[in-house]
């Protein structure tokens, strides 16, 4: 699948996505013959910057971070369509000449007006950009051909309300079928998987429910801190930044009926049921965690609390580490706690999904009472060392009948010659394609506000401030509590 003539525009390209991910994967999908001859790219931003200085910025960014080789002359190739128009959020002359510069890219690339805006910039700066480009006619709505097309970073909004004010902007200047909203995690091949490993295979399914399944833990845990994105990150939070996207759109998955096909529709469906039927829990000071690193280690490092990064107000309340339980309300589900924990400067990077199996009926052995079986588990690994990981109990050799637990492990990267590409990779490309189901639907994102808003307005309270944690450690003592008050342990991956 080749993207066809377009020009993709981009705002916030010196930005730390746009330098770490975005602008290698354009490349990347240069270098695999995926996009159009004529592509173009246009960067939009602040830097009083020409077409060069931008072309060497794209060049650098290319070069430390794209997943495949460096070819020069797919680079050449591609550098042909690289523009670069100097201009802020507010600025009208800004906006008339990315007009021109896309009319004349139109003309000498061949890009036959097909466009998209890809708005990789801190939520405020969304309403302000799609009220430029519709004041500066660079969008009809009222054409199907040749198209127009927003992509928008997450979080789409900060909760239910300003959410839907956004799409009411959104929405009254670009088509539905136009907008494109932004959740990497479903661009990555291990979350494509779930689907696969739940509804191509007879194994799972029928344990994948209540009877079977004693409760879920999702896990997001990063070892890296806020690094240099405290413009964005403090006011967000662990939980508005991928709790409300990320998370529950793991949730969703693990959790959705089979669709009736993969179509975006049905599978958008499905989602949207299941998140329906999921809310927040009854308790929320039982069963919701929120902490705040201090100074602490990653790895053999030692590094500054979040009140000590740069550009963090110093009586800052912004989460770092968010966790709580969901419930879903219906018939496969009911009564099987889903725990959702997400962090930075935790121990380790890890993302997975862990289905923890209720332990068997009856055991037909004679155990002491110290010895103790761990609950069978499923592991869905997103994230490193992808993969799949079984854990059941097995008879230690030369005993009478001894059981220890043992792992069975599916790992991508030696059953699979194939890489796996970059998730924003997939995601451009079905942008160019208009391929839209990987990309979250308005009324999803509205459900997913509606899991996390009570939690939020919860934690608003002055009384609810962050718990500190030691970076390089699990979160704070309230998470574990919150686990072992309905008889469980957090996994340490
Ligand atoms: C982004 C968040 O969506 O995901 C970041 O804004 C986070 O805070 C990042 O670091 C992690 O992505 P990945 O793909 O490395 O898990």
């Amino acid at each position: 699948r080749v993207a066809g003539p377009c020009a993709l525009v981009m705002f916030g390209v010196t930005g730390d996505l746009a330098r770490k991910k975005l602008l290698p994967a354009v490349y990347d999908l240069a270098n695999r013959g995926l996009l159009p001859p004529g592509f173009s790219f246009v960067g939009y931003g602040r830097r009083d910057w020409d077409d060069e200085a931008f072309t060497d910025y794209f060049l650098e960014s290319v070069k430390a971070n794209a997943r495949t080789t460096f070819r020069p002359e797919v680079w050449r190739q591609l550098a042909e369509g690289i523009r670069f128009v100097s201009g802020a959020f507010n600025d009208d002359e800004g906006f008339e000449n990315l007009k021109r510069t896309i009319a004349e890219l139109d003309e000498s690339q061949g890009t036959e007006g097909n466009h998209a805006f890809y708005l990789s910039i801190p939520p405020v700066g969304f309403d302000q950009v799609i009220e430029q480009l519709d004041k500066h006619g660079l969008v009809d709505k009222t054409k199907k051909s040749p198209w127009n097309r927003v992509v928008i970073e997450k979080p789409f909004g900060h909760d239910l309300a300003s959410a839907q004010e956004l799409e009411r902007k959104v929405s009254s200047v670009f088509n539905t079928d136009s907008v494109f909203r932004i959740d990497h995690y479903l661009g990555k091949e291990t979350v494509q998987n779930m689907l696969a490993l739940r509804f191509a295979n007879q194994l799972f399914e029928p344990m994948w429910n209540r009877n079977y399944v004693s409760h879920v833990q999702i896990t997001m845990a990063e070892d890296i801190g806020i690094g240099g994105r405290a413009g964005y990150y403090d006011g967000i939070g662990a939980a508005r930044d991928v709790i409300q996207n990320h998370l529950l759109q793991l949730l969703a998955l693990v959790a959705m009926e089979e669709p009736a096909s993969f179509e975006a529709g049905k599978l958008r469906a499905e989602k949207e049921k299941v998140l329906a039927a999921a809310r927040a829990p009854r308790s929320l000071k039982h069963h919701t965690a929120r902490g705040q690193y201090t100074a602490g280690w990653a790895g053999a490092q030692k590094v500054r609390g979040y009140l000590e990064e740069d550009g963090i107000a110093p009586d800052s309340q912004t989460e770092t580490y968010a966790a709580f339980r969901v419930d879903i309300d219906n018939r496969r589900w009911a009564g099987v706690p889903f725990y959702l924990r997400a962090a930075k400067r935790m121990p380790r990077r890890v993302t997975e999904i862990a289905l923890m199996m209720r332990p068997a009926p009856h055991l037909p052995f004679q155990m002491s009472d110290t010895e103790q079986l761990g609950a069978n588990a499923l592991v869905l690994r997103i994230q490193p060392n992808e993969g799949i990981t079984l854990r059941f109990g097995a008879k230690v050799p030369a005993t009478p009948m001894e059981i220890r637990d043992v792992t069975m492990d599916f790992d991508y990267g030696t059953s699979f010659a194939e890489t796996s590409p970059e998730a924003y990779e997939r995601l451009i490309l079905d942008v160019l394609l208009g391929d839209p189901p990987l990309f979250p639907q308005h009324r999803e994102v509205e459900l997913s506000w509606m899991i996390l808003d009570p939690i939020l307005d919860y934690w608003a309270d002055k009384q609810h401030q962050p718990e500190a944690y030691v970076a390089g450690t699990w979160g704070p003592p309230s998470a574990a509590a919150m686990l072992e008050r309905d008889g469980f342990v957090w996994r340490r991956p």
